[in-house]
């Protein structure tokens, strides 16, 4: 049996005033993905997540999620269909006057039907997934910003989410902790057969984590294919960028 879609995108295309950011994309992602989507600054990779989430609203074309169309769902429904899905957000975004667990126990109580007892177990659950169990009860401002990316990620799956959207997971963070949330990504796929979207601009982490890759490039995906195809494309623009991040990354380390 061939795998369950999970997102199917076709002619996806919107504007912000003048600008059109996402001219025509065509993207489909199988259950079991972790589906890297690569691209320039300014590319429109965030934007893509955002209209995945219902944040934002194309100017045309369908966004499916397992076959139900997401463009032009009421509120209800919408948000039925966003407690499938998980945000792991590049600044973390925790609500600061909360304390860890506090930040996990929130999506809990507000769209789940879990016990209060359920509750518990859960925040405890996906505070050790992350390794937090020790720091449940300190404020975001005591921790650091890896920590912070880690209560992000439990947050993004108290729900039990299939799918899970990364903006940028590794960004800012030293190399232990980017291996960190790359290991958990992996570990996702693996063991809880989550199916996610990594949006990165760390190219050793996209490759250690990818099952398939896309180049987001002028409102267009370039390319779609596995690790090994990217490797291996000859499309200039793709060989220019794979190489100058390479030389990037070697320059850091
Ligand atoms: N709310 C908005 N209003 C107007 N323009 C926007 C808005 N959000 C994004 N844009 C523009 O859309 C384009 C794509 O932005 P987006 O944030 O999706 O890029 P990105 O690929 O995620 O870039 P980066 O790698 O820097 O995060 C940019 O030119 C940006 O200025
Ligand atoms: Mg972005």
């Amino acid at each position: 049996m061939s795998k369950q879609t999970m997102v199917e995108m076709r002619g996806v295309k919107l504007r912000f005033g003048e600008k059109t950011v996402l001219e025509s994309v065509d993207c489909s992602i199988s259950a079991g993905d972790v589906f890297v989507i690569m691209g320039l600054s300014g590319s429109g990779k965030s934007t893509l997540l955002g209209i995945l989430l219902g944040l934002l609203k194309p100017d045309a074309g369908s966004v499916k999620f397992k076959g139900m169309e997401l463009t032009g769902l009421a509120r209800p429904k919408l948000n039925d269909v966003r407690t499938h899905l998980g945000m792991v957000y590049q600044n973390a975004a925790l609500i600061s006057s909360m304390s860890v667990s506090d930040n996990i126990r929130l999506p809990l109580r507000e769209l789940s039907d879990k016990s209060a007892k359920e509750i518990e177990s859960t925040v405890e659950l996906k505070l050790k997934l992350v390794g937090l169990d020790e720091d449940k009860d300190k404020l975001p401002s005591e921790l650091s910003g890896g920590m912070q990316k880690r209560v992000g990620l439990a947050r993004a799956l108290a729900l039990d989410p299939e799918l899970v959207l990364f903006d940028e997971p590794s960004a800012g963070l030293d190399p232990i902790n980017g291996k960190l949330i790359n290991d958990l990504i992996i570990d996702l796929r693996k063991r809880h057969s989550v199916t996610s979207i990594v949006v990165t601009h760390e190219m050793e982490g996209a490759f250690a984590v990818a099952t398939r890759m896309a180049f987001l490039h002028e409102g267009k995906i370039l390319l779609v294919g596995t690790p090994e195809e990217f490797r291996n494309s000859g499309n200039p623009v793709i060989s220019a960028f794979l190489q100058s991040y390479s030389t990037h990354e070697k320059s850091k380390g």
